[in-house]
């Protein structure tokens, strides 16, 4: 009987989800709030916002190893894809009151900007380029290293 290593392809990213956040409507308009490790599931170090994106542009087209973020949309709309190395998944952001939750480790951009369009990123750590992929293949490589789990099947 030999030993044969097996690779698995753990599919072990957390997910993403859609975030309601609370707020208050009355005559003057609406009012939402965002609280760290209540309404988003991790402390806000840095918030980034979008703007003046020109009809047809796209942004993001990158992964994180380590940064949590939450994507809510000010004004208008947006579509953020994701990748994980295998299946895409589409969040459509319109509403105010919404934010997608974005664990670290997937591909993703962000497109179908509405004209006027704001996003607003509530980030977990400051902006550091090392936390970066920037490249689809190495994201592809990064995944099949941190995801790949070893094991020993014995065969005949
Ligand atoms: P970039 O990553 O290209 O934006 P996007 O992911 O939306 O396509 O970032 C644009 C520039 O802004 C780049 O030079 C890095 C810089 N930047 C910061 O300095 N701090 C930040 O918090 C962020 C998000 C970007």
């Amino acid at each position: 009987m030999k030993a044969v290593e097996v690779k698995v392809l753990l599919k072990t990213l957390p997910k993403p989800r859609m975030l309601e956040f609370p707020g208050v409507t009355d005559t003057r308009g609406s009012l939402y709030f965002v609280e760290a490790r209540n309404h988003v599931p991790f402390d806000i170090a840095r918030v980034y916002y979008i703007n003046d994106v020109p009809n047809g542009e796209s942004r993001g087209w990158h992964a994180h190893k380590t940064l949590q973020q939450a994507l809510v949309v000010l004004s208008g709309s947006f579509e953020v894809e994701l990748n994980d190395g295998e299946q895409s998944f589409k969040f459509q952001l319109m509403k105010a009151n919404q934010g997608l939750y974005l664990p670290p480790g997937y591909w993703r951009g962000i497109n179908n900007f509405a004209s006027g369009s704001v996003l607003l990123a509530l980030t977990s750590a400051y902006y550091d380029p090392d936390d970066y992929i920037r490249d689809y293949d190495e994201y592809l490589a990064w995944r099949r290293q941190g995801q790949i789990g070893t094991g020993s099947l014995h065969a005949d």
